[in-house]
């Protein structure tokens, strides 16, 4: 399984001459003979025209969020096939700033199983909103990927890929030691191995998000079980976002 590396543009680029201009400066910057899967995230309304304006082959375009439905009366929503059709290959789904509009565990799993039936590859979001000393945190981050990949057939295990993404750690100075974030990344795989079995829980992919940059990245590739990252301000800025990817190369 090839190392991921998704960046997550938010609202921060907001035209299409913005997006052109950072696709073309990723791109230029990006190493050659690329041994990870690169995606970038626009939001919705930018992200097919960016894909169809982007003449190479070795960035891959996701979006931020789909809908749970494939069609019919749902005003305002993306479906998973408007997505597909338009070449996106990667959605985002449950991240913290998602789940704080209203998106619940069932949402989540809802909106993961329609999008592996529709071939996109959800980016599926967990993370506990604090941590403890007691390990309640522990408690509340089984319950997160348990719902959250209850509507999921194990069979699909390599279809999706899971990012631990922890609220307290979007947005901040600096990310968590690697130490923390690989204990919640095993403990994450443990986690789906109890549910699907130990063979399935190695075929899921699983990245860390929350304030990664070039440096911290260093560290992340060195770590075992962390196989790629969900970089927020870090993939707008294309030096910073290219020397992370620089950094799983090895
Ligand atoms: P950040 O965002 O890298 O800007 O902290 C990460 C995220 O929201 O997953």
């Amino acid at each position: 399984m090839k190392k991921l590396i998704v960046g997550n543009w938010k609202l921060y680029i907001n035209t299409p001459q913005e997006g052109k201009k950072l696709i073309r400066d990723i791109d230029k910057k990006l190493p050659r003979g690329l041994k990870v899967e690169v995606a970038l995230c626009p939001q919705v309304s930018l992200a097919p025209l960016l894909k169809s304006s982007y003449g190479g082959k070795r960035i891959a375009f996701g979006t931020q969020d789909v809908f749970f439905e494939e069609g019919g009366a749902h005003t305002g929503q993306t479906s998973p096939k408007a997505l597909v059709s338009s070449g996106i290959k990667y959605v985002i789904i449950g991240h913290a700033e998602r789940r704080r509009e209203g998106d619940t565990d069932d949402v989540v799993a809802k909106k993961a199983t329609t999008a592996i039936k529709a071939k996109l590859h959800p980016v599926i979001c967990v993370g506990e909103p604090t941590r403890d000393t007691e390990g309640a945190y522990l408690t509340y981050l089984t319950n997160n990927v348990v719902s959250s990949l209850a509507r999921i057939n194990a069979v699909d295990a390599s279809k999706f890929t899971i990012a631990y993404d922890p609220l307290w750690a979007i947005g901040a100075t600096e990310a968590p030691s690697p130490r923390i974030v690989a204990e919640a990344v095993m403990f994450i795989r443990k986690t789906i191995a109890d549910m699907w079995g130990r063979e399935r829980a190695l075929k899921v992919r699983i990245i860390y998000g929350g304030s990664v940059n070039a440096e911290s990245a260093v560290l992340f590739a060195a770590t075992p079980g962390i196989q790629g990252l969900l970089p927020g301000r870090a993939s707008v800025n294309a030096e910073e976002f290219t020397n992370i990817v620089r950094a799983f190369q090895k």
